[in-house]
């Protein structure tokens, strides 16, 4: 080997030694670079566990007070009623046994006792109602759903006869779902298409449904007075009225009692409407068992 060829090789390992350490250097920033983005993560996962177990125990806070509240309200409820029975029933004694003993306005008087105890006891057993949607709800079958409207024409009949309402539906299907509690569902919608009409107008209502990938949409149409954009989505609230009683009367739980029979079937319930249009309400409801709130 000649002077000239080692010297070259010396020159060829020198580069090859710079071009190492080079790539050695890189591979030490990206390894850093690489440590720094791990670090990075680890701390987003830890942060992310945080908030997580945060929003878990916030859940867990929300089911029991909610629990409470539940127990609170069909507690009272349940309370008041023994009382108020008294009052009814002494009410009507006084009426009947010593009306004599009283002159107009006494009796008038005992008129607004007894009104008004009538009107507490409807404001309770609808508490009831709605406090019993989550603990006595019943079984989970295949509902047809014309069969659970024809029952829930049985018991508006005499609420519909004087405004001669009509009702429309037929060939709807089936689902699963608790009969009972959607029979309460269309009873308090119907109700309320009827009740909330403009004087002198024959009521309409005609109801459909229909399946739809996995899910039933059911929709009821009034040609009532309508509601305004700004109240459709807090109709839906407890004792939220957009109306005097002596306009029309109510407590303002019907809606309440729905959303939550909706909600324990895991679905939706909204609301289209305009003053002087009617309302459109749709319902989507799974057509087969949620996983979930399936029993009392
Ligand atoms: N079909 C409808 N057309 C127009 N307004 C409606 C209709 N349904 C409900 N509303 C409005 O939403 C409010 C809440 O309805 P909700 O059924 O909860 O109470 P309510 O009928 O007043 O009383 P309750 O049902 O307890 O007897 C009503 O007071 C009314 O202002
Ligand atoms: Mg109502």
């Amino acid at each position: 080997m000649s002077v000239s060829d080692i010297e070259l090789l010396q020159r060829k390992l020198e580069r090859e030694r710079a071009a190492r350490k080079q790539a050695e250097q890189l591979l030490e920033q990206k390894s850093r670079e690489l440590f720094q983005r791990n670090e990075a993560l680890r701390e987003e996962v830890q942060r992310r566990e945080l908030t997580e177990a945060a929003l878990a125990a916030k859940a867990d806070d929300l089911a029991r007070s909610n629990g409470e509240l539940q127990q609170f309200a069909y507690v009272a409820s349940h309370d008041l009623q023994a009382p108020l029975r008294n009052i009814v029933s002494f009410s009507r004694i006084l009426t009947e046994r010593y009306a004599g003993a009283l002159d107009a306005e006494g009796q008038e008087f005992l008129g607004f006792v007894r009104e008004g105890a009538m009107s507490m006891h409807g404001l309770i057993n609808d508490l009831l109602d709605l406090s019993r949607v989550e603990t006595r709800g019943g079984q989970f079958v295949q509902c047809d759903l014309n069969r659970v409207l024809d029952d829930a024409m049985e018991v508006l009949e005499l609420e519909l006869e004087p405004a001669r309402a009509r009702v429309e539906y037929s060939g709807l299907p089936s689902l699963q779902a608790d009969p009972l509690q959607l029979q309460k569902l269309f009873e308090n919608l119907i109700s309320n298409a009827v009740k909330f009409q403009t004087a002198g107008q024959q009521p309409v209502v005609r109801i459909t449904a229909r399946m739809e990938a996995h899910e039933c949409r059911i929709e009821v149409l009034d040609n009532g007075i309508g509601i305004e954009a700004r109240h459709l989505d807090q109709i839906f609230v407890i004792f939220r009225r957009l109306h005097t009683v002596d306009e029309y009367p109510g407590t303002g739980i019907g809606l309440a009692i729905c959303r939550k029979i909706i909600d324990r079937h895991g679905g939706r319930i909204w609301v289209d409407s305009e003053p002087g249009r009617g309302s459109r309400f749709h319902i989507a409801l799974p057509a087969t068992r949620p996983e979930v709130g399936l029993t009392a």
